[in-house]
């Protein structure tokens, strides 16, 4: 029984054949390779992208999928997370597929081994799935060839799990990371920080944006998300004619993370990192549920 609670689960050799596989699976109509099959997903926190990605990915591979919503369960009664997964593992799943604000969350059920467990994003640790769709994208669009390349994040790095998993699986696969962010904003870290954005601009070749999440932050920085728009949003008054790409997790913050005339431009790739990620996680499931069983 293989998990994913993080990218470095997988070997070098497992990443590459996720990208071989959402390639193809992107490529070609894709067979029912997991007609049969069950997932149950059980997100504690809200999703647009992440939970319907995977509900669609494994619905093209022929598997049935079962939701379970948090705030109209039986956890609303004092269940514990443990016996709530406990109880659906009897249901027999051959998969939960797990977001929750808990770091430990997907790592702990994980452990007691009852089927495979899938992170959709925990804490302020890890978005596995997001970082391997963007892996995904990034050597869709530079043709294989990202060692080397350079990438800054830019935003709220420190609260987000994006950054957590992407730092981990892109330098990891030898791109360098920059990390761009206000200094309350800015993790602990080895990997080169900077302030301004414009410092970066000539070294880059793909920019990163996050959320801001100004609401998550005790003493605040800004005064409102215009002030802090004013440094950091991607627009083209900033970015001119260079050849950047530009990505984001999503949600946007429209002219707040990226300014409505980048998100036209087509050098901006967000909805081709959403559409990527339904291809990574139906490559996903397939590994977890066939390739890694045989
Ligand atoms: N990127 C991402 O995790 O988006 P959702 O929160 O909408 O799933």
């Amino acid at each position: 029984m293989q998990h994913l609670v993080d990218t470095n689960d997988f070997t070098d050799q497992q990443i590459q054949n996720l990208l071989d596989d959402a390639r193809s699976f992107k490529e070609n109509r894709p067979i029912q390779l997991l007609r049969d099959r069950l997932f149950i997903t059980l997100f504690f926190e809200a999703s647009t992208r992440t939970r319907s990605s995977f509900e669609v990915a494994a619905k093209k591979l022929g598997a049935a999928v079962v939701h379970l919503d948090p705030s109209r369960s039986s956890t609303k009664k004092g269940e514990s997370l443990e016996d709530t997964f406990a109880n659906l593992c009897a249901m027999e799943p051959d998969a939960v597929i797990i977001r929750h604000s808990d770091n430990e969350a997907p790592r702990m059920l994980a452990e007691m081994q009852m089927t495979s467990v899938i992170n959709a994003g925990a804490g302020s640790y890890a978005h596995p799935t997001q970082a391997l769709l963007d892996l995904f994208t990034m050597v869709e669009h530079f043709d294989g060839d990202i060692k080397g390349k350079t990438i800054a994040i830019v935003g709220d790095i420190v609260s987000s799990r994006v950054a957590s998993s992407g730092i981990r699986l892109l330098t990891r696969m030898g791109m360098n990371v920059l990390l761009v962010a206000p200094k309350p904003f800015m993790p602990e870290s080895d990997l080169p920080q900077f302030e301004k954005l414009e410092d970066v601009l000539e070294k880059v070749d793909v920019i990163m944006s996050l959320r801001a999440q100004l609401e998550r932050h005790a003493s605040p920085l800004f005064d409102d998300y215009a002030a802090y728009a004013k440094h950091y949003c991607i627009n083209h008054d900033r970015l001119g004619d260079r050849d950047i790409l530009v990505l984001h997790p999503g949600p946007v913050m429209r002219n707040i993370d990226i300014s409505d005339e980048m998100l036209e431009d087509p050098r901006c790739k967000v909805l081709e990192q959403v559409k990527n990620g339904v291809y990574m996680r139906m490559a996903i499931l397939k590994l977890l549920l066939l390739d890694s069983n045989n």
